[in-house]
């Protein structure tokens, strides 16, 4: 089938790639010239595992191209994914601007019957929407021409998003007529994934309740941990405990800074703001917001309780907002830093991908050239996203080129014993020394 995917993202890069591995034909569009010129040279603009030599290998056999001409990648398609970004509006509504905008573009030069698939995270009734938009370009033009808006919400996870397209848990459709239905069921027929239809209106929800639920349960976990943290309790094998449990499952169970990235605080944040518009009290997602604004504080309160800042060389390991990807967006590291920075402390910084942008907000802090001269002269240390790499440091090393010997675990991602053994000050959240 011939797909095009308005927008070159997280998700549109990933889902255009997993869909032209399947055989489709596949025509990515962006505004963005600098990011359509990088990817029609084999460049991914973005970093994310597997991506860039599958779209390489595709570009080679013929099977997808890259354009900023939207009417040329409509014309083209049978089905016509948006995969834009959906921000948060100060008020913490999502930011529709991007998808009406893409909606108009398609309104203004379909020519023929086309499925359109909102793959971006959209509150309720946006499907109906977007058929409005489109229905009213075509209407400007005095044509009338068949489509169908379908919601098929995107569940990947940066850092694993070509693994998560090739084995999705489940594939959402929310499709309102038969060929819609059809037409979708034969696009990822290769994908060996249940999948469940239902209407769009649905779809957009179950999306959003998914994203909320965890990001709840990660809270759950922090408010856990600060009282294990008092009661000197180890969370870790609590969440073990707990995660043997069937009904509750063992992910999203890690007591840890918070989550971040570019999904759980603006979605929680969305769904939020559509309780308010109902005139709806929603206690469970203001608390779980509550809670994840403020880990990073409990952290910082809880090391100053160790540990003076002031004056000190704090060694940050890790920027992104998790591991295996390059974007900071409401990453964790921002707050920490400038909590850091706040309490008159030095920073020196290490990531594997994420340096050049968070060295654009904090042209202060020293970027580190490599994984060990970080420790040069540091007092303290801090995990901050917990790359695998940083666990199989070695330590005695770091160590020896450190003044202080403080270690701060914000992902309970380190061995505590052995880090005791070398001589380390060692503190995880909420974690048995
Ligand atoms: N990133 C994730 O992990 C993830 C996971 C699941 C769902 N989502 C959702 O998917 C959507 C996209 O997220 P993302 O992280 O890929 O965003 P992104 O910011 O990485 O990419 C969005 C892209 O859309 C382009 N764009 C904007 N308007 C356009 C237009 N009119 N025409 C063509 N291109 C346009 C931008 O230039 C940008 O390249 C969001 O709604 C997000 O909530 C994201």
């Amino acid at each position: 089938m011939k797909v095009a995917v308005i927008g070159t993202g997280y998700v549109g890069i990933t889902t255009a790639a997993s869909l032209g591995e399947m055989g489709h034909q596949i025509m990515g569009v962006d505004i963005d010239e600098e990011k359509i010129k990088k990817l029609q040279s084999g460049i991914l603009p973005i970093y994310e595992p597997g991506v860039e030599p599958l779209i390489q290998d595709l570009m080679r056999q013929g099977r997808i191209q890259f354009t900023t001409d939207l009417r040329e990648a409509v014309c083209f398609a049978d089905i016509i994914f948006i995969a834009v970004g959906t921000p948060s509006l100060p008020n913490g509504q999502a930011d529709l601007a991007y998808v009406e905008s893409a909606a108009a573009g398609i309104g203004k030069c379909m020519d023929c019957y086309k499925v359109i698939v909102n793959k971006s995270t959209v509150p309720i009734g946006t499907a109906e929407r977007v058929k409005k938009i489109i229905t009213s370009e075509v209407n400007k033009r005095d044509q009338f021409i068949k489509f169908d808006v379908v919601s098929n919400p995107e569940f990947l996870q940066e850092g694993k998003a070509l693994q998560d397209a090739r084995w999705p848990d489940r594939i959402i459709l929310g499709c309102a007529s038969e060929n819609a239905k059809n037409l979708m069921n034969k696009l990822y027929q290769g994908v060996q994934a249940p999948k469940y239809f239902t209407s769009p209106k649905n779809a957009e929800m179950i999306k959003y309740a998914s994203n909320a639920f965890l990001a709840t349960k990660i809270s759950f976990m922090n408010e856990m941990a600060r009282l294990c943290d008092t009661l000197e309790v180890d969370v870790t094998e609590v969440a073990q405990g707990m995660g043997m449990d069937k009904r509750i499952g063992p992910y999203f169970l890690q007591a840890g800074i918070g989550y971040g990235g570019s999904c759980f605080p603006k979605d929680v944040a969305a769904l939020y703001s559509m309780g308010q518009q109902a005139h709806l009290e929603m206690p469970i997602l203001r608390e779980a917001q509550k809670v994840n604004q403020t880990q990073c504080d409990w952290f910082v309160e809880k090391m100053k309780g160790i540990v003076n800042l002031e004056g000190k060389n704090i060694a940050l390991l890790g920027l992104s907002f998790k591991p295996e990807t390059d974007d900071i967006r409401e990453a964790p590291s921002i707050k920490l830093i400038d909590l850091f920075l706040r309490n008159g402390a030095k920073i020196s910084a290490y990531d594997p991908k994420a340096m050049k942008p968070i060295q654009n907000i904090f042209p202060q802090i020293t970027m580190a050239e490599d994984c060990y001269q970080v420790f040069d002269g540091a007092d303290i240390v801090v995990l901050c996203t917990e790359w695998k790499q940083f666990q199989k440091l070695d330590w005695m090393r770091a160590k020896r080129m450190m003044r202080g010997n403080y270690l701060f675990d914000g992902r309970n991602a380190l061995s505590a014993k052995e880090l005791t053994a070398i001589g380390f000050h060692y503190w995880g959240v909420a974690k048995k020394t």
